[in-house]
């Protein structure tokens, strides 16, 4: 095997440098979208975009919506992919293309950008981590979701006494739609004629509603190169926490869980994940831990190598 290496080698290095003549594609920058109630500024943000970048060598911007926790919170996720878009519109060092390192909420944003973004640069791999794709059936207890390296401070408590507030009024409503971000993608499978009516978000995203699906959403979905599916196995703030490999409870139930592949989504292809899996290009990994609790080492054995070479990951 050793003497193999420098074959290798000089085969990696003449793709390379073929590449960098005709197709500049190997090597690209990524942004980091994080979570609900986070920011940018915020130490673990900065952390992990800095050690992203320093262990695949390449740029990495941690893009804002708005002012940070409280527009994660309180602006709708339509407004927010419609930011991320401009965003993405100006930078240019990502106009020949990036990748996306979505964290929980900040991935339903990553697929609107992909889906929707017109003339928006294009999107080479999205590498998902503890993603409500197919929704979540509450809006997680503001406790809970302060779990990602927020302290409950005096904002967060304000900040969880008013969406506490606006969830009473009814996720459905659309005040609540247009104030609250996560409403966007509360999906309530004992409430599903409400949520078809009322969500405004993940019914479009998901390609649900059958008389307005729209095939330009799973054209530009299945042109992704690579989708990076991470689960955690003890997440306790999206319910049910197989919606980050986009399985759901079956419609009526709170109890029975549909695998990704048992779900109509996948089986009739709404926005092209079957074609996209079945193209070899979907990988789902489960981490033996909470939500978004993922550890250095899998962070380079599982995000990193998406991001330093497209062509050379599978
Ligand atoms: C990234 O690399 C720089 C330069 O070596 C170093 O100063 C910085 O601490 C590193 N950041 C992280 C998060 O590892
Ligand atoms: C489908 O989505 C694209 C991209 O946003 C949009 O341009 C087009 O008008 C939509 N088509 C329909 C039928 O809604
Ligand atoms: C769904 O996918 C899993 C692997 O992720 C496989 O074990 C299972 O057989 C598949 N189920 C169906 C119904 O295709
Ligand atoms: C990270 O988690 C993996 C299991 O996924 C474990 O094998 C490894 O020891 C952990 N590494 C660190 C540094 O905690």
């Amino acid at each position: 095997m050793p003497n193999q290496v420098p074959w290798c080698a000089i085969a990696i290095v003449i793709v390379i440098g073929v590449s960098n003549l005709s197709l500049p594609s190997h090597s690209l920058p990524f942004i980091l979208l994080h979570g609900l109630g986070n920011e940018c500024d915020k130490e673990g943000m900065t952390w992990f975009t800095e050690l992203l970048s320093n262990h695949s060598g390449q740029e990495g911007y941690c893009v804002e919506v708005g002012n940070g926790i409280k527009d994660s919170w309180f602006t709708s996720i339509t407004t927010q992919v419609d930011e991320v878009c401009e965003t993405v519109k100006s930078l240019s060092a990502l106009q020949s293309g990036y990748n996306i390192v979505g964290l929980s909420q900040g991935n339903v944003i990553a697929r609107g950008i992909i889906q929707w973004c017109e003339d928006g640069p294009p999107v080479n791999n999205l590498i998902s981590i503890g993603a409500p794709h197919a929704g979540t059936a509450s809006v997680p207890y503001c406790g809970t979701l302060f779990l990602e390296d927020v302290e409950q401070d005096a904002e967060s408590k304000v900040i969880c006494s008013l969406a506490d507030f606006m969830i009473k009024l009814g996720v459905y409503t659309s005040y609540v739609q247009n104030h609250l971000g996560p409403a966007g993608y509360v999906k309530i499978p004992t409430d599903l004629k409400a949520y078809y009516k009322g969500c405004k978000f993940l019914p479009r995203l998901n390609n649900e509603l059958e008389d307005s699906r729209n095939t330009t959403y799973v054209e530009r979905f299945t042109s992704l190169n690579q989708l990076i599916l991470i689960m955690f196995e003890k997440d306790n703030v999206l319910l049910p926490r197989e919606t980050a490999w986009f399985g759901f409870y079956a419609a009526g139930s709170l109890s029975t869980v549909l695998a990704y592949n048992e779900t109509d989504l996948y089986l009739e292809d709404w926005i092209g994940l079957r074609t996209l899996d079945e193209a070899g290009k979907v990988s789902f990994l489960s981490l033996p831990r909470g939500h978004l609790q993922i550890n250095e080492t899998e962070m380079t054995s599982h995000i990193v190598p998406y991001l330093v070479d497209s062509s050379a990951v599978m």
